[in-house]
């Protein structure tokens, strides 16, 4: 296994991280087999960063995103998402983080199959405590529909559009109550390939107005749109770099010395 670089050795989440994993381990036990999904797993994400995340199948990737998404507890270790330790809150305060922090898309964009898009996109906020966001569902839900260029289909059921529009539909409804993370297990799985591209430039373009996006991918091509890619095998993190757009991106953002300018 490599050592990622800057991989983080404290126990301490590191300073304004969106997600920061330390010594995570998540082990299923099978009657008398212990299966060792995730293995002493470290890594900081920030915000605005562009994660792909890939692996084998079985390796550990949606195990690491349910723990990410809080919708699963690790086995030992800690998790911190933006920068309180998932273990020390209760289960209120566990949904609220979820609802009001993570958005979440599927490779099956699990949408209601009778239900507008415009409705579908709305539904999360029924489960919102904030009364005045309830209020104001059909407003917010048109917005994000706009945001995703669906501003056209709002009245559409899902069979009544295709499959990239559908699931720029998901990507709307996890969109809806304003999270600061995208977590998207396998986003473009069942899209042809000009279709994930256009969903990967969205996430592209949620990631350049702060939001953070993490997916899991198996395709290369698909990961290689993101700006970090973490390779996961046998429930370790065995890579985490820049991928050639990340490094393109930070030779770009970097301004050089002014000696370099002048001479
Ligand atoms: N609920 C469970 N009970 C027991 N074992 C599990 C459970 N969920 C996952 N596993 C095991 O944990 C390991 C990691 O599974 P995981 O679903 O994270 O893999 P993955 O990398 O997402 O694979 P894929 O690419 O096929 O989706 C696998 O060996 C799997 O069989
Ligand atoms: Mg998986």
């Amino acid at each position: 296994m490599t050592d990622p670089a800057g991989a983080p050795p404290a126990s301490e989440p590191a300073p304004g991280a969106v997600i920061s994993a330390r010594h995570l381990t998540k082990t299923y036990q099978l009657g008398e087999h212990a299966v060792h999904a995730l293995r002493d797993v470290s890594f900081d994400i920030q915000r605005g960063e562009f994660v792909a995340i890939m692996g084998p199948s079985g390796s550990g990737k949606s195990t690491l995103m349910n723990l990410i998404g809080a919708l699963d507890t690790p086995t030992s270790g800690e998790l911190s998402i933006n920068g309180a330790a998932v273990s020390s809150l209760d289960k209120d305060q566990l949904a609220d983080l979820r609802n009001r922090t993570i958005g979440f898309v599927f490779q099956q964009f699990n949408l209601l199959a009778r239900t507008s898009a415009l409705n579908n996109v709305k539904l999360p906020l029924s489960y919102s405590r904030d009364p005045a966001k309830q209020a104001r569902g059909d407003e917010l839900a048109a917005q994000k529909l706009q945001d995703v260029g669906l501003g056209n289909r709002m009245d559409h059921v899902p069979s009544q559009l295709s499959g990239g529009q559908q699931q720029r539909v998901a990507i709307a409804r996890a969109l809806v109550n304003s999270p600061s993370l995208i977590l998207a297990d396998e986003p473009t799985g069942a899209l042809d390939s000009e279709t994930s591209l256009e969903i990967m430039n969205l996430f592209r373009r949620l990631t350049e107005s702060g939001m953070t996006v993490v997916l899991v991918t198996h395709e290369p091509d698909v990961a290689a749109h993101a700006r970090r890619l973490l390779r996961v095998r046998d429930g370790r993190i065995v890579e985490d770099r820049p991928t050639a757009e990340g490094s393109l991106r930070a030779s770009v953002s970097t301004p050089r010395p002014p000696s370099s300018r002048c001479g």
